[in-house]
């Protein structure tokens, strides 16, 4: 692999903490979209102190729980359900921020923590897997203090789709169809109940663009893939309106 390409193939102006991670173990180790890119401007709307015990809900291989403590010094408890703690551990061993996080094997709808210990807890790409169910926001709020922020970014709807979802999206998310609601949805759902001020409701700039971005380096460094070049379809998308993107939903427990 050549170093002298690879250094660069995500570099961007927009991103200047995520610029310092290698881009191929960025690659190796997401399950989504470049995972860093999304939790830098998600954690934009974020306002994380030194030494906070966040939760990075649903965080796959843990490189998002590796950047928080990196860039932001708090303590990281990375959860999440199908990925084991083993390989989290490796990232977070390399990255040094082994006294900072810590992996836990556990599922988002029953969570082993205490009521209120959290500062903050974001999800990055995972949120609709479980928070779409009727109660979640109250039920994960719990473990939230009073005045502690929740956000999530995570692929979807770049717009409200009042005339039905075009067919090739449909056929883009095939089984995962259910898992994308536009923004407004969210907002809706967030603000049902009266639990939390909403702080940030916004669609990240250009993601399709950096969506293409990333799918590109994917075909051309990544581990060998079972789907498909997805490229054109961003293409497609950017071309006929720019329907898909990643939303961003950040809010403060009353
Ligand atoms: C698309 S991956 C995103 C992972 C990571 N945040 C990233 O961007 O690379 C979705 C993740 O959600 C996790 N997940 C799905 N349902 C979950 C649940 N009920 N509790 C905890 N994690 C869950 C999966 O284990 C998976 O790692």
């Amino acid at each position: 692999m050549d170093n002298q390409i690879t250094s660069d193939i995500f570099h961007h102006e927009q991103f200047k903490r995520s610029n310092k991670y290698d881009p191929m173990w960025i690659l190796n180790n997401s399950m989504g979209p470049h995972p860093l890119w999304q939790t830098e401007y998600l954690l934009q709307a974020f306002d994380l102190q030194l030494g906070m015990r966040v939760l990075d809900l649903a965080c796959g291989k843990g490189i998002t729980s590796v950047f928080l403590a990196k860039e932001f010094g708090v303590h990281v408890y990375a959860v999440d359900l199908w990925d084991a703690p083993d390989e989290k551990w490796e990232n977070v061993k390399t990255y040094g921020v082994d006294n900072l996080v810590t992996p836990i094997q556990a599922d988002a709808k029953s969570l082993p923590f205490a009521s209120g210990f959290f500062d903050a807890i974001i999800c990055v790409n995972s949120f609709m897997y479980f928070g779409q169910d009727e109660g979640y926001l109250e039920n994960i709020l719990k473990f939230l203090k009073p005045g502690g922020q929740i956000g999530f970014i995570q692929t979807s709807y770049t717009k409200d789709i009042t005339d039905g979802i075009p067919n090739y999206i449909q056929n883009f998310l095939g089984d995962e169809l259910w898992t994308w609601q536009a923004l407004p949805w969210w907002k809706a759902l967030w603000e049902k109940d009266n639990l939390v001020f909403i702080d940030a409701a916004d669609v990240l700039p250009n993601g399709c663009a950096l969506w293409l971005r990333y799918a590109r380096a994917e075909v051309e460094f990544g581990p060998p893939s079972p789907f498909p070049d997805e490229t054109n379809i961003f293409k497609y998308d950017i071309k006929n309106g720019e329907y898909m993107g990643f939303i961003r939903l950040v809010a403060t427990k009353k």
